[in-house]
């Protein structure tokens, strides 16, 4: 049997049993300051200091010891082992739980917290310790000042090329713990319809863009992720 391609969107949802917080939880507030306001390149130019303590607390919290994967990334990881190239994952996530849980050649459209970006060379460079405008790159002689290695509202999103290319060709679109309020991502599923993809949206609670999926699957990820999944497989053998 041809073995189909599926294409998985994550969002924050996928993380949150994992110990992150998703961005519309608290209201999307930090420290009183809406999450629009730290993630902008404006925000960057006004407050820069502001906007590395935001991204240097959320790189801290990704590294304490009670944050790891849950069964939702495992249960993708599986099914990449199992499917292998025809799975494409796609996540809005900055963390690196897909990663963790087993996971590999993961698209991170919105950039990661693991990273920094040289301003003068623009390379991409993995970094865990946290950063401020005082921190100079390595790629550059005289060292060069950083920013987050994050997609800011107003910024292009990564890959999208690829996202697109791999949309047109899928059997299937799952998107998982997203809102579907944040472009480009929320409107993947509008393509997969297009190219009579069928769409499967698994969630807690409904996104915005719930009508245009085929198919629902509601509750925590890591119940609904695996439990997804198994039946999926089943059809498959
Ligand atoms: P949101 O915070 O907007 O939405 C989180 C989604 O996860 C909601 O639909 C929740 O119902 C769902 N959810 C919460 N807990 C869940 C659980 N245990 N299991 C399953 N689903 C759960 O996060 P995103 O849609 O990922 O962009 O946000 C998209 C983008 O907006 C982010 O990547 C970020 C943000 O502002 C940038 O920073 C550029």
């Amino acid at each position: 049997m041809k073995q189909p391609k599926i294409v998985i969107l994550t969002g924050a949802g996928i993380s949150a049993e994992s110990g992150l917080a998703t961005f519309r939880d608290n209201n999307g507030l930090w420290e009183d300051h809406q999450i629009e306001d730290v993630a902008t390149p404006q925000a960057f130019l006004r407050d820069p200091e502001l906007v590395y303590r935001f991204y240097n607390a959320r790189r801290a919290q990704l590294q304490r010891a009670d944050v790891q994967p849950n069964a939702a990334h495992k249960s993708i990881a599986e099914l990449q082992q199992r499917l292998g190239d025809n799975v494409t994952i796609i996540t809005q996530n900055v963390d690196n739980l897909h990663e963790r849980g087993g996971s590999h050649n993961v698209l991170h459209m919105h950039g990661t917290l693991l990273s920094y970006r040289c301003l003068s060379s623009h390379q991409q460079v993995y970094y865990t310790a946290p950063y401020d405008s005082n921190t100079r790159c390595h790629c550059c002689d005289p060292g060069s000042k950083v920013r987050p290695d994050i997609v800011w509202f107003g910024e292009t999103p990564k890959y999208m090329q690829t996202i697109m290319t791999a949309l047109s060709q899928a059997d299937m679109f799952i998107a998982i713990g997203t809102s579907g309020q944040v472009y480009p991502a929320a409107g993947f599923v509008e393509i997969a319809r297009d190219s009579n993809v069928h769409s499967v949206e698994i969630n807690l609670q409904s996104a915005a863009n719930k009508d245009l999926f085929d198919e629902t699957w509601q509750g925590p990820a890591s119940e609904t992720v695996p439990a997804f999944f198994n039946t999926f497989l089943k059809t498959l053998s």
